[in-house]
């Protein structure tokens, strides 16, 4: 219930605060009280509008339009913002169509959707506020009411420029309901809202051989005609086309090269001109910014007819590649996973599912080096900004560029995100079929494999290099990753049996030394001191037989320096014997992972040593019962390879 509240609560101050004021009132009374505020602000054209939208977005702290949705796609998310930042300065590439171009599912329909929805946002505050003629049919600015003749003399006193015409439909409206005086025109707070279809709008062509131009531009209609009797009466034309729906914002052209070519003519003509020619109307001033977007093979096709390339000379192209950075294509899989039924989204993952299933899909995206693994390994590496072999960051940037994928040439192709996620969905299912809500990485590039392997849409040649990825990411990451977490969890859990064992081992070196018996603690029994077990320590830093008898008289010599000190003699005080004892209970922890992949009964103590191993990695490392279980048998499995 108090849940329920809060929720309440939470969205009554959300729309608090989105909310803003609608405003109403004729153009003389917008001049002013409206204007003179902020007459810049009021004068700005789309693309000056959707460039504030984003140093908005991005000065509210952490609100970055982009930031926890899309990933790894910096670069042309630079690229976008310095298409509108050049095109609000009034650079000629706001005479030129913004084209995304990219693989599918690389996040281009999300980055025009989070676009759309920032300038819906953005028009609903104090610094976006926008203003239009009422009942205008393409929301245009008011200050098109302004006659050009007084444009100058608007600039001289506010500042700002006035550009722009008077639309068909409110210039007839002007002499028929006001007998031309635009002071009476009525004007009002504009909120950008592609629902409504203001300011925001989506064109996707449908079947090419019936698209029509008129959803575009809209047509006359027939039954207004009968109305007003002049087909050539703007009050008979529907008004009903994107272009008109997105006047003032953004129209997102989706598969724009699927389009008519006399589509695309408009739509160039309208970005460079500003405006649009429908029959018996004069031009249409629109003021839009148009973001398309295609895929490659479309793009290619396009490219290869001579004819488009007065076309292509009209449109700035941005490349949305996949990111070849595994951790952030490992947030994408985990922004979907959350995002899908609660039957996805509780289902728990190893904490390397999708860094495994993600380095993956890198992979399959760098520039193919057959038969050199350590290249591509390497390659992923440096994407993901880690070290490499101790290099440092700048020369680490450097060699990136020059490593496979680098900035040269993008990744376009290979594994989509959505290819993996489809993989996770099944075997997620999978998983709770044999009755569990917990999947391993193991598991996530199992069921990867699958989908590889029954996919009748890739072919033979790259099926095979697939899954040489997966195995490889599986080698030379996940085995690594998974290794080191069992290996930690071993360590800590036996800590303090490290203490003890360096305790035993100063024990047995003095007796050894000073020539006497040791004393068992419990029996009180006398035994000759363990050699063998000295030996065996000792062995794992290379101590050789010569050499035994000085380093233990070296041990002693700072056991007693530390204890004449009142100092404690630890593991941290002597960093060889600290290497040595680590090793030496890391193997006996070894054998009793590979006793136990061999064991078909395992005693009882070795099975209380694995559940406190298990139990380290739920608690610290991010699995739960079912992974844990899985990712210390697979290691086990790997030990005895070894
Ligand atoms: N870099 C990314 N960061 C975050 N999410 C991403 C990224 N790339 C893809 N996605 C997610 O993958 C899904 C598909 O992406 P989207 O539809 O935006 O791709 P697209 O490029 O438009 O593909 P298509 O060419 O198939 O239309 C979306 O849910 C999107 O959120
Ligand atoms: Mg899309």
């Amino acid at each position: 219930m108090r849940a329920h509240q809060q929720f309440l609560d939470s969205l009554q101050s959300y729309t608090r605060q989105h909310r803003a004021e609608p405003w109403r009132g004729p153009f003389a009374q917008f001049l002013g009280q409206i204007l003179p505020a902020a007459p810049t602000l009021l004068a700005r054209n789309a693309h000056q509008y959707i460039w504030d939208m984003l140093r908005w977005s991005r000065a509210g702290a952490g609100q970055d339009l982009f930031a926890g949705e899309l990933f790894g796609l910096d670069d042309a998310l630079a690229r976008v913002c310095a298409y509108f930042q050049a095109a609000a300065a009034g650079s000629e590439v706001g005479r030129r169509l913004l084209l995304l171009l990219g693989p599918p599912s690389g996040g281009k329909s999300t980055l025009v959707i989070l676009l759309k929805r920032g300038l819906e946002e953005y028009s609903q505050t104090d610094d976006g506020a926008l203003y239009a003629i009422a009942g205008c049919p393409v929301h245009e600015s008011p200050l098109h009411l302004l006659p050009h003749s007084m444009r100058g003399h608007f600039r001289d006193t506010y500042g700002a420029v006035a550009e722009g015409e008077l639309c068909p439909h409110c210039s007839a409206r002007l002499e028929q309901q006001h007998g031309g005086d635009f002071l009476q025109m009525p004007v009002e707070r504009l909120f950008l809202a592609e629902a409504q279809r203001c300011g925001v709008g989506t064109y996707a062509p449908h079947d090419p051989a019936t698209a029509d131009m008129a959803d575009l531009v809209g047509s006359v209609d027939l039954s207004k005609v009968a109305e007003v009797g002049d087909e050539g009466d703007p009050r008979a034309w529907s008004w009903s086309g994107a272009v008109y729906a997105a006047s003032r914002g953004v129209l997102e052209m989706i598969e724009i090269l699927k389009a008519k070519r006399e589509f695309l003519h408009l739509l160039l003509t309208l970005t460079q001109e500003k405006n649009v020619k429908v029959a018996r109307f004069p031009l249409i001033h629109l003021d839009l910014a148009i973001v398309a977007h295609t895929n490659l093979a479309e793009f290619r096709r396009f490219v290869l007819e001579s004819e488009n390339e007065a076309l292509l000379d009209r449109m700035v192209i941005v490349q949305v590649p996949y990111t070849l950075d595994y951790r952030a294509e490992a947030r994408i899989y985990a922004k979907l996973i959350k995002s899908a039924a609660p039957a996805f989204r509780d289902a728990h993952l190893d904490p390397h599912a999708l860094h495994a299933a993600a380095v993956f899909a890198v992979l399959s995206r760098l520039p193919d080096s057959e038969g050199k693994d350590d290249e591509l390994v390497r390659a992923v590496r440096l994407h993901a900004d880690e070290d490499v072999g101790g290099m440092l960051r700048p020369e680490a940037a450097r060699t990136r560029e020059g490593a496979p994928g680098g900035e040269q040439d993008a990744a376009l192709a290979g594994v989509s995100p959505r290819f993996v996620v489809n993989a996770l969905s099944h075997a997620i299912i999978h998983a709770r079929q044999c009755g569990h809500a917990s999947l391993g990485a193991m598991e996530v590039l199992l069921a990867l494999k699958d989908a590889i392997e029954s996919d009748a849409r890739i072919e033979a040649r790259k099926k095979r290099r697939w899954l040489e990825h997966l195995a490889l990411a599986r080698k030379a990451f996940y085995n690594v990753w998974v290794k080191e977490d069992v290996h930690r969890a071993l360590f800590v859990a036996f800590e303090r049996e490290a203490d003890e064992l360096l305790e035993k081992y100063l024990d047995e070196v003095e007796a050894m030394l000073d020539n006497r018996q040791v004393s068992d603690p419990i029996t009180s029994d006398e035994r000759r001191p363990d050699e063998r077990f000295l030996r065996a320590v000792e062995e794992k830093i290379h101590v050789s037989e010569a050499g035994k008898q000085s380093f233990r008289q070296e041990v002693v010599r700072k056991a007693m320096g530390a204890y004449k000190r009142g100092e404690q003699f630890n593991l941290a005080s002597h960093a060889p014997l600290r290497e040595a004892i680590q090793q030496y209970l890391f193997e006996q922890r070894r054998d009793v992972l590979r006793l136990v992949s061999s064991e078909r009964r395992p005693d009882e103590a070795v099975r209380g040593r694995l559940s406190a191993v298990e139990q380290r990695l739920v608690d610290e490392y991010g699995y739960d019962a079912h992974s844990a279980r899985e990712a210390l048998a697979y290691v086990t499995t790997l030990l005895a390879q070894e």
